[in-house]
């Protein structure tokens, strides 16, 4: 049984030679918890998670995930590999020209060529329901269909391989407080429903981080400068983190 889904050891990351992005970065993210990233923009948060994604290299350092060193990965694993994580960013990023049902029926068309046609739409339909999408939305376009159905559709698409790690970065960024109140309590309920799914979100919304999350990792400059549960962060010394939480907590 392997506790940490996803283990972070001393890694490094320089994109020009001179810059390092990650300094040293240590982070061990349990077995089916629901973990939050926060920090100062331009921190390294991103960079971090496409380095567990797999889509970037790290200079220095190793990643293991669900058990595997990624690092030592080729193309093809890694590509293959992908198929253990659902991935919903900022936009829901759909295709325009396909239908919220084909949207969905996408990554199993791609990775489960084993499947007939009909249990991929009977897959597509279910995961499409799980999130409380109605069946009379499911023949229209992204276009056709409002913002929070667009992310319904885009969480309904990265659960579509049941995927062991579900990764969202700044999932509510952008959106009114309605419906970022809606996506949050999606990615709780998805979270509890996965029995056992890792979920990894970024997010500057520290109301819904602190709110949702088992633990916290706040990044700063390369390196992980607090991890620990929401408690943790509201009784810490470390000045940088108060001063950023206390902004945070005020200003939404
Ligand atoms: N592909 C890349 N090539 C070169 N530099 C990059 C690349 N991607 C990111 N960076 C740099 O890495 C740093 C960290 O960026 P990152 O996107 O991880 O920040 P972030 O913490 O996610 O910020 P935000 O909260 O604004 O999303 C930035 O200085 C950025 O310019
Ligand atoms: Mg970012």
């Amino acid at each position: 049984m392997i506790e940490n889904a996803i283990s972070l050891k001393d890694v490094w990351k320089t994109f020009d030679g001179k810059e390092y992005i990650l300094k040293g970065m240590n982070l061990d993210i349990k077995k089916g918890s629901l973990t939050a990233i926060i920090g100062f923009s331009g921190t390294g948060k991103s960079v971090m998670l496409k380095h567990i994604l797999g889509l970037f290299p790290p200079s220095r350092g190793s990643i293991e995930v669900l058990g595997h060193n990624i690092t030592q990965f080729d193309k093809n694993q890694l590509t293959a590999f992908r198929r253990n994580f659902g991935v919903l960013f900022q936009g829901a990023a759909l295709f325009d020209d396909m239908t919220v049902l084909e949207n969905v029926c996408f990554p199993l068309f791609e990775h489960r060529r084993d499947l007939k046609k009909e249990t991929v739409f009977e897959i597509a339909t279910r995961k499409l329901k799980q999130v409380g999408l109605e069946e009379k939305h499911f023949q229209k376009l992204p276009s056709q269909i409002s913002g929070g159905m667009q992310k319904r559709t885009g969480l309904a698409r990265a659960l579509a391989l049941d995927p062991e790690i579900l990764f969202y970065d700044e999932p509510t960024t952008g959106l009114d407080p309605i419906l970022t109140e809606m996506v949050d309590n999606l990615i709780l309920e998805t979270h509890k429903a996965g029995q056992g799914t890792t979920s990894v979100m970024v997010s500057h919304d520290l109301h819904a981080a602190f709110r949702i999350a088992d633990y916290v990792a706040m990044l700063n400059a390369g390196q992980v400068l607090l991890y620990g549960t929401p408690e943790d962060f509201f009784k810490t010394d470390i000045e940088l983190v108060k001063k950023f939480v206390d902004k945070g907590m005020r200003h939404q």
